[in-house]
């Protein structure tokens, strides 16, 4: 039976340190050892809005296991802009691929694919509901910093109500224990009621504020978040929040040193170009390991050992 990776609603505990083990075996091999572990496979890459790292992470990984990517970035280049349904595209693109990665507006849009296809399909982001694979990486880049993830104080800062990012983690913290969650956010940007009630009982218990000074003194982890503009159903909203968060270095000095700060990036003003160099940003790192944990992806949902 093929298997996908649409939701985290879909992964317990034990599939997410399955997927963290495989990563962890994926980053010791050196690059010649995993060559050529997926020869002659072929990534469909279904991108219906912009990406830079998502897609370019997911063509690398692919590339560097030895296999291919066909696909397109926009829809203004295929037949979706002929009007073109998406099972047909699904259906059309099966017959060229192994494994396919989708991106698309709607939410719910990775399930119908998935439901439409026949070869694995990998949900790069469905709207303001899910990314899974971001928050694959984002919990092995946790692991990498801290070494596990039980007893961290994680704020997630930013566009909590749009951002599938912090939907998809949220769900994701809640199957590991002791997890302490300060959702730092405007109030029309908070964390919605459906995200948090459908973790209750887990291993998180949540704080809320709107100030981001106690996230810096008192947490482990900032994962700040872009305010999600193409979101808005009214744009006059998000001029009311775009600014509602500008972190600079001179706001850690009141951190405390192992405070680490990760972003899925793209950032627009929300966090200060002056954090970089710091010792606490980690955004970067967590890109690349963004490449790995894709391929782990790959590897398990082809049925490669890896
Ligand atoms: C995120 C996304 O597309 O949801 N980007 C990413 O995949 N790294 C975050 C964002 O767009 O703000």
């Amino acid at each position: 039976m093929k298997r996908d990776l649409v939701s985290l609603e879909d992964l317990d505990r034990a599939a997410l340190d399955r997927y963290l083990e495989m990563a962890a075996v994926v980053d010791a091999c050196g690059p010649a050892e995993k060559a050529h572990r997926l020869d002659g496979r072929v990534l469909g890459v279904l991108f219906f809005e912009p990406s830079t790292r998502t897609r370019l992470s997911f063509e690398t990984a692919m590339l560097r296991l030895g296999g291919g990517a066909v696909g397109f970035s926009e829809v203004a280049t295929s037949s979706v802009a002929k009007g073109e349904s998406l099972r047909d595209t699904v259906r059309t693109v099966e017959r060229y691929a192994d494994v396919l990665v989708i991106r698309h507006p709607r939410e719910g849009a990775a399930r119908v694919a998935a439901e439409a296809s026949r070869i694995p399909v990998i949900n790069a982001g469905d709207g303001s509901n899910q990314h899974p694979s971001q928050t694959l990486l984002d919990l092995y880049t946790l692991r990498r910093l801290f070494g596990g993830l039980e007893g961290l104080r994680i704020a997630l800062v930013g566009d909590l109500k749009y951002s599938r990012t912090a939907h998809s983690l949220v769900q994701a913290l809640a199957r590991f224990r002791d997890i302490r969650c300060l959702l730092v956010s405007p109030p029309p940007l908070r964390l919605p009621d459906y995200v948090r009630e459908g973790v209750a009982g887990q291993g998180v218990t949540f704080e809320e504020t709107a100030d981001l000074a106690p996230a810096i003194r008192t947490c482990d982890v900032l994962y700040v978040t872009r305010i999600q503009k193409e979101r808005f159903p009214d744009l006059l909203e998000y001029e009311k929040v775009r600014h509602c968060y500008h972190l600079d270095a001179s706001m850690l000095a009141a951190a405390p040193p192992h405070l680490r700060i990760l972003h899925p990036l793209p950032r627009v003003d929300e966090i200060d170009p002056d954090v970089d160099p710091t010792e606490h940003a980690r955004y970067f790192d967590q890109v690349g390991y963004g490449v790995v944990m894709r391929q782990a992806i790959l590897l398990d949902l082809l049925g490669v050992a890896p």
